[in-house]
């Protein structure tokens, strides 16, 4: 498999990062991950804009060449890895470089940033997206900057491992009483035919799929709600569903073994489903 780092192509096991790297030091670093649909990068445009913020918000000296350059690098990833049909995924990880001696300041702005992507295959989990998965609820133990889609992933992580431990089909954070999101994916509740998700802030990441959802929900005339769901009245909820780039829209059909709406899989999420295929099979 061939990746892309600092400038260079080679096979993923040549590719090797100094120790001295922020990414591996201090988690100092941000990430992306892009699904590939037949060859096509779907919506890409959308990922970068995310990336550029965290890179501005967190004064990562990444030029405008480099991020110019990003799109080709992926589009020949895609190519020699021949992801040109079936499904994909796109990762790309932008760190503050390697830089002696370490310090948790920023190191001088001409250290150049560890810039890696890589392209994989990617199978998406038709069983849960077709039955629904059992959810289970954790506490919310991330930071304040959960807005920033930095690779310091510990807590998810540890609600990964909970999430297998336990068997379940899908992780809900919660924060002071309400569903923030899951570790890799964000929340939507349906209550009487309107979406409610967490409003944008810095207790969540702004998913590309969730604005999928909102154009969908749009086109449809379901209204959306950007309101916080308690841990409580989500319980209550006609559907439930976690939405992200590798979730794809993935029906929640109980959360700590409390069954939602039917126990199966709801007319909205089905709908919303549908749009997404849609998009990805035709964008
Ligand atoms: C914490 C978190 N929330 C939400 C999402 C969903 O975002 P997107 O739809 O852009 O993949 C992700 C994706 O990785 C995530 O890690």
């Amino acid at each position: 498999m061939q990746i892309y780092l600092n400038g260079r192509f080679s096979s993923r096991d040549e590719a090797t990062v100094s120790v001295n790297d922020r990414g591996f030091l201090f988690g100092d670093g941000i990430y992306e991950v892009i699904r590939v649909v037949n060859g096509r990068l779907f919506r890409l445009e959308a990922h970068l804009k995310r990336m550029d913020r965290g890179i501005q918000k967190l004064e990562i000296p990444f030029s405008d060449k480099q991020r110019d350059e990003l799109p080709g690098i992926m589009e020949k990833l895609v190519a020699e890895n021949r992801l040109q049909s079936g499904e994909g995924t796109i990762y790309l990880q932008i760190t503050r470089g390697a830089a002696l001696p370490r310090t948790h300041a920023y190191p001088p702005a001409e250290t150049p940033p560890t810039v890696m992507v890589m392209a994989s295959p990617f199978v998406p989990d038709t069983d849960i997206l077709e039955k629904g998965g059992h959810a289970i609820t954790v506490p919310d133990i991330r930071w304040s900057r959960c807005d920033l889609k930095t690779v310091n992933l510990l807590p998810n992580v540890m609600a990964a491992q909970e999430e297998k431990k336990r068997g379940a089909g899908g992780v809900l954070m919660v924060r002071d009483g309400f569903i923030t999101e899951g570790y890799k994916n964000n929340a939507i509740a349906v209550f009487g035919g309107t979406l409610w998700t967490y409003p944008d802030s810095p207790y969540i990441l702004a998913g590309i799929t969730r604005d999928v959802v909102f154009e969908i929900a749009e086109e449809e005339g379901i209204p959306v709600k950007l309101m916080p769901v308690s841990d409580e009245e989500i319980r209550t909820a006609d559907e439930v569903m976690l939405t992200g780039t590798i979730t794809d829209i993935q029906p929640v059909v109980s959360i700590d073994g409390h069954k939602i709406g039917t126990g199966h899989p709801g007319p909205i999420t089905r709908l919303l489903q549908k749009g997404l295929r849609h998009r990805m099979d035709t964008e």
